[in-house]
């Protein structure tokens, strides 16, 4: 029998459901078909009196089992990189005028709520002064020439630049922190100087903290235009010289982990869940994790307004998703009717997301299969179809507007005119795991059912539609085993390299024709294993992985591969875990390029130093250099062997002119 690699499964399903659906989609627009297409769960697609028949595991294959040498390089033109953003690289949190960030604010209120070894110093739960590469960035230059970086992608602070956030422009004059601008200045500059591309992100989550004071930051639709004159302002500060534009990073991340799920990010609301992802640990701040402290809101212009200092509000993630998508779209439309024409740059959005696998175990019937192939893609527009559609097709998945209900706000017909094709340029895409995708079952093995339209809230929406994560998630972000690959030094991070190339196709199809410069894999990496994180699911995950026939995927390593701070001769710096993650996804992406013609048109590491990884303090190291960020005043940047590896990766792997 045919092998079937997963993304080409997935694609198959996806092949098969157009037939279904073709007389609803006949009249649709290709974009609208795709979207119509992925919305109809209840069919499977599989012919009936199949029902009973095994699936035959050797049937799947994950696909990259392939010898390199037959496969073409990536294009002379690829942009190569490395990724960082202000707030966990920059430091000088309070030097020449800068403004206070949701960051600053909430990691200075609720220093337990960031994790750290050692708390005896008061920056090491916080980014006050991270790699301090606002003092240091010629050294961060040096470590880009070690991989051969091309491009270099970091973001601005927004509120480094207008410290309460409204930038304004009287008499011709902007209201800017000019030492701020300067330090932009030269850091494109210098870039330039040295042939490397600056791919600049306006927004890394670090809102004014004033704009939270204010109104609520991204809960009130105020904070749209507020964000687009703050672009507004870059594109003409710096846009001579940066030709590269992402609006927002990670949308999702920065609305669900910050308006939902509690301790883990900024502004820490929560609405009304058990703060999930830290409640392990036994030092954390839980109280102060659903901050009240928030400005008074006014979520659209038809909204109540809503009094300040309140308890989470149900849906805060919802609104936020539109307010910054409808933000993002308002600064495209700045950038393409007053600059783009002259500046000839290119702007788009970067979204997060996992590549969502199906489901596969021993003696699973074939339909079994199929029904959890297209559970993979009904969780693949809730997961990412979610900020990628208004973007792209300018406008929420129908899946998602079904069962979302009257809890989805509505875009107006001129809001879909401005966010439809405003991502088109490129899109950004940020990977680093994947999740299993499965329609969950009642204990007596029968299918929770897909909710109705009238019942459907987020809440039962996604509790029937997958796997999250893991096999499934327990209290908190503890993941069931089997484990999606081995477990990497974050709590949710796994290592699978084909989510890059099943993402990759999964985009491809879905916005076929309609992303006119490719995707850009905008950041993937990992931290290394290290003392944080339980394995305590190696076995079973390697078990698992063995039953299917796939024993590589489970990926285990040795003792000696975790992380030791006090070990600098170990893997801290001959980080061979590293190595190996990067290898495996950027033979993937270079597979999804050459045998699945994928548009993929760069790809940036993150990261290029160790920095403050949020709520995971300085400990989870996710960078290619070395910091000693407890003891060493002089913040000496060391190069890791990863660095130098993907400086090779780049020459054996990328035509060279
Ligand atoms: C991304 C985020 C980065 C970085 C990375 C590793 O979600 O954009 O800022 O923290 O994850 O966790």
């Amino acid at each position: 029998m045919k092998t079937l690699t997963v993304f080409s499964a997935l694609l198959a399903v996806t092949a098969a459901k157009k037939c279904i659906v073709k007389s609803d989609a006949a009249v649709a627009s290709e974009a609208e078909e795709v979207t119509a297409e992925l919305t109809a769960p209840e069919d499977s697609g599989v012919e009936s009196g199949e029902d009973d028949e095994l699936l035959d595991l050797s049937t799947i294959d994950y696909g990259d089992d392939v010898d390199m040498s037959t496969v073409k390089k990536l294009p002379a033109d690829f942009k190569w990189g490395a990724a960082t953003a202000a707030y966990q690289v920059e430091g000088a949190w309070d030097e020449e005028g800068r403004g206070e960030s949701v960051w600053d604010h909430f990691t200075h209120l609720y220093p337990k709520n960031v994790e750290s070894g050692d708390r005896s110093k008061d920056f090491s739960t916080n980014g006050n002064i991270a790699c301090d590469s606002y003092h240091k960035f010629d050294e961060d230059v040096k470590m880009l020439k070690l991989m051969n970086a091309k491009y270099y992608r970091f973001s601005i602070s927004w509120p480094r630049l207008f410290p309460d956030g409204q930038a304004r422009k009287v008499d011709g004059k902007w209201n800017v922190n000019e030492k701020g601008a300067e330090y932009y200045d030269m850091v494109i500059n210098t870039l330039l100087k040295n042939d490397i591309v600056p791919f600049v992100t306006l927004y890394h989550w670090d809102l004014p903290y004033a704009l939270h004071e204010k109104y609520g930051g991204w809960l009130d639709y105020h904070s749209q235009d507020d964000f687009a004159k703050y672009a507004e302002f870059c594109f003409e500060r710096f846009g001579d010289r940066v030709k590269n534009w992402i609006t927002i990073n990670e949308p999702w991340v920065n609305c669900v982990s910050g308006y939902r799920l509690g301790p883990g990010k900024a502004p820490y609301r929560c609405t009304g869940e058990a703060p999930r992802k830290l409640q392990n640990s036994t030092d954390l701040d839980l109280e102060g994790g659903c901050s009240y402290e928030i400005g008074p809101t006014q979520y659209s212009k038809n909204s109540e307004p809503l009094p300040a200092n309140r308890v989470p509000q149900k849906l805060e993630d919802v609104w936020c998703s539109h307010n910054i998508l409808l933000g993002h779209a308002k600064a495209v439309k700045v950038y393409r009717e007053k600059f783009q024409k002259k500046q000839k740059g290119l702007i788009g959005i970067t979204v997060d997301g996992e590549a969502q696998i199906p489901w596969v175990e021993p003696g699973m019937t074939k339909k079994e299969y199929e029904n959890n192939l297209k559970y993979a893609n009904l969780a693949a527009e809730f997961r990412i179809g979610w900020y990628s559609d208004p973007p792209m097709v300018g406008d929420y998945p129908k899946s998602v507007k079904e069962r979302m209900g009257k809890d989805l706000p509505e875009f107006t017909e001129e809001e879909k005119k401005i966010l439809k094709g405003s991502s088109s340029d490129f899109l950004g895409w940020n990977t680093y795991t994947a999740h299993w995708a499965a329609q969950a079952k009642n204990e007596d093995g029968s299918y929770i059912q897909p909710p109705t339209a009238e019942e459907a809230n987020f809440d039962n929406s996604k509790k029937d539609m997958w796997d999250d994560n893991c096999k499934g998630r327990g209290d908190g972000w503890t993941c069931i085993p089997p484990t999606l690959g081995s477990q990497a030094g974050s709590s949710w991070n796994t290592k699978f390299a084909p989510t890059i190339r099943v993402g990759l196709n999964w985009f491809s199809k879905r916005y076929e024709g309609l992303i006119k410069n490719g995707i850009v894999i905008t950041e993937n990496g990992c931290a290394q294993p290290n003392y944080k994180v339980a394995r305590a699911n190696d076995e079973v995950t390697k078990k698992y992985f063995e039953s299917i026939g796939q024993p590589k995927y489970a990926d285990t390593y040795k003792e000696e591969d975790i992380e030791r701070e006090d070990n600098l001769e170990g893997t801290l710096m001959h980080d061979t875990y590293r190595i190996d993650w990067y290898d495996q996804y950027l033979k993937n992406l270079r597979l999804a390029y050459a045998v699945d013609n994928i548009d993929v048109r760069g790809y940036m590491a993150w990261s290029l130093l160790d920095n403050f990884e949020w709520e995971n303090g300085y400990e989870t190291r996710f960078g290619m250099t070395y910091i000693d960020f407890y003891n060493d005043k002089e913040m000496k940047r060391v190069p890791k062997d990863s660095l130098e590896h993907l400086g090779q990766w780049y020459l054996e792997n990328v035509e060279q002119n």
